[in-house]
């Protein structure tokens, strides 16, 4: 059952905010239960003509009369968005406060805020075309409401997943916030590939995308692990297998865990930083 909206406050109106909104209203949550904050108006603006949300330059008008409040602002802008929230919204502590900031660890916001009901969230871009990976994470002041309510907002723009420690966040970042980059490199190799053997560009472009987005789309259908969906477009002997050999010397598994590997370890350094 979809929870009961509530009052919700965007503080940025940046592109996350612009995509995770417009997948809200789009989706039945009513345009004016949201309000959205930024300090500069070209973006609010549009946000309003859009979607016909409320607007403010104000952040503290924006959070006064929410029960639910994102915070959408860089990770280096945080702590004084979050010192004035402080100063000046004497119930901050009653309202659940939902960060999407990367990097930054709950007990931050505990200290920041002097809330207690909070939910770290890690979404990925293609929330802009509703087909987002949005991961969560609470702690135990959250109630199961909170928990449902938050699920509600990100699954309108794709799916989402609760994990149960901090340090996951890290992990599900290097795959599910930069697997994008990954898919879009990997995407560009093979266009290129195909331009080299005398496709145009654009033929190429068109043949990739619809091949991935095939791809994904028969991997989520199936029940098939995704080893086996591989085998079933693999003949013995056949065109497949010689492009899979190429793969497989190259040790795509190593070049994976490598680059994962990789993007863990400078989110657990960038989280150091704040
Ligand atoms: N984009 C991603 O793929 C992604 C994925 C996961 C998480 N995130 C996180 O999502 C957050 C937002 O990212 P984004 O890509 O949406 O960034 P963005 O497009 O740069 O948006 C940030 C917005 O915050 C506004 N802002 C600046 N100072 C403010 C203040 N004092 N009060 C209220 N708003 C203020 C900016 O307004 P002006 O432009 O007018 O200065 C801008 O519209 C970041 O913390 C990021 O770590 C992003």
């Amino acid at each position: 059952m979809t929870p009961q909206p509530r009052m919700i406050a965007f503080i940025g109106a940046g592109n996350m905010t612009q995509s995770i909104v417009g997948g809200m209203v789009q989706s039945g949550y009513p345009a004016n239960y949201i309000t959205v904050s930024n300090p500069s108006t070209d973006k609010l603006e549009r946000l309003q003509q859009q979607f016909g949300v409320n607007i403010t330059p104000n952040n503290i008008d924006a959070v006064a009369t929410a029960d639910v409040v994102v915070l959408a602002v860089k990770p280096q802008l945080m702590a004084t968005v979050c010192e004035q929230l402080k100063a000046e919204v004497p119930d901050l502590g009653d309202k659940l406060i939902i960060s999407i900031a990367a990097g930054i660890r709950i007990t931050k916001y505990q200290d920041y805020l002097g809330a207690s009901r909070i939910i770290r969230v890690m979404p990925n871009t293609p929330s802009l075309v509703g087909q987002g990976m949005t991961g969560l994470v609470t702690h135990a002041a959250t109630t199961d409401a909170d928990r449902d309510f938050a699920s509600s907002i990100f699954n309108r723009v794709g799916k989402t997943l609760w994990v149960d420690d901090e340090d996951q966040i890290d992990i599900l970042s290097a795959l599910a916030g930069s697997g994008p980059a990954y898919f879009f490199e990997f995407m560009a190799s093979l266009q290129k590939a195909a331009v080299a053997l005398g496709f145009n560009a654009e033929q190429a472009r068109i043949l990739v995308n619809q091949t991935a987005l095939g791809a994904a789309a028969m991997a989520t259908a199936s029940e098939l692990e995704l080893p086996d969906l591989r085998a079933q477009v693999t003949s013995k002997g056949g065109s497949t297998a010689k492009g899979i050999d190429v793969y497989q010397a190259a040790d795509i598994d190593f070049i994976s865990a490598e680059a994962l590997h990789a993007a863990v370890k400078r989110n657990q350094e960038m989280a150091k930083l704040f």
